[in-house]
């Protein structure tokens, strides 16, 4: 696999198990990483992850976990067990909350990263002002990295337009993003998006596409357009083939 492949994270938002492993089969090999969500993984649960670890496959289990401490410790420790590479929980569940997710993963022999939810990507501005949240979704989001910094964990989710800060805040951190949209792809109900070049020209580690990807007519050609776009953004100085 390729250092582009490496950065792309497919969301495998899909209604079952059929065309999650169908659609695995047509990626192999195209994407280091494969995200079950939500959708996915309250209908077919945690023996779908294992038959994706069967298949050789790298899995993101994205539960956006928001709870008590107690019960997001033992959500990680399950989660672990299955083998997943990264997990998700929500930042603003607070300090406490990411610190036991933290040390629940590490306590398990094979830990996945464990990443912080930020602010959605579908949020905007507006949307923030209605949460009661003050001074915009970018200061919001530097507030909940920050916390997922102090709570030691080793990366958050955010959109591209916040990279450029995170990054230079927290250099150690994984930022993984997701609202990508290649060229000319509709950007339904994301509100803040980004060109995959853009995403990773502004320092991100990883690119979760969804969309982009499966509802192409040829998926695996459109998983390969956006690995040659990260490719060339990955190659300083060189112009874009987009
Ligand atoms: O189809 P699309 O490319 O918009 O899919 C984006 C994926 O990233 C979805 O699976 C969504 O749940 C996830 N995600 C997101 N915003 C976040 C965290 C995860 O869109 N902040």
């Amino acid at each position: 696999m390729s250092g582009a492949s490496s950065r792309l994270i497919v969301a495998l938002d899909l209604p079952d198990r059929g065309a999650a492993l169908g659609m695995l089969d047509r990626l192999a090999g195209r994407a280091g990483c494969f995200k079950v969500g939500l959708e996915l993984f309250v209908r077919e649960g945690p023996s779908l992850v294992e038959e994706m670890r069967a298949r050789g496959a790298t899995v993101f289990l994205d539960l956006k976990l928001h709870d008590i401490p107690n019960t997001v410790a033992g959500a990680v420790r399950s989660a672990a067990a299955l083998g997943v590479e990264m997990l998700t929980v929500h930042a603003s569940g607070g300090k406490r909350m990411l610190e036991a997710a933290r040390r629940a993963a590490e306590s398990t022999g094979r830990p996945p990263l464990i990443l912080g939810v930020t602010a959605l990507t579908s949020l905007d501005d507006d949307d923030a002002e209605r949460l009661g949240i003050a001074g915009g979704i970018e200061r919001w989001v530097e507030r909940l990295a920050g916390l997922a910094d102090e709570a030691g964990l080793g990366g958050v989710v955010s959109s591209a337009g916040e990279v450029p800060r995170l990054r230079a805040r927290f250099p150690r951190m994984r930022l993984v993003v997701p609202g990508i949209r290649p060229a000319g792809a509709a950007a339904t109900d994301q509100a803040r998006t980004a060109r995959p070049a853009q995403a990773i020209r502004s320092g991100a580690d990883f690119l979760v596409v969804g969309r982009p990807i499966l509802e192409a007519s040829d998926p695996a050609a459109a998983a390969e357009r956006i690995v040659a776009e990260i490719d060339s953004a990955l190659r300083p100085g060189e112009p874009e083939k987009a």
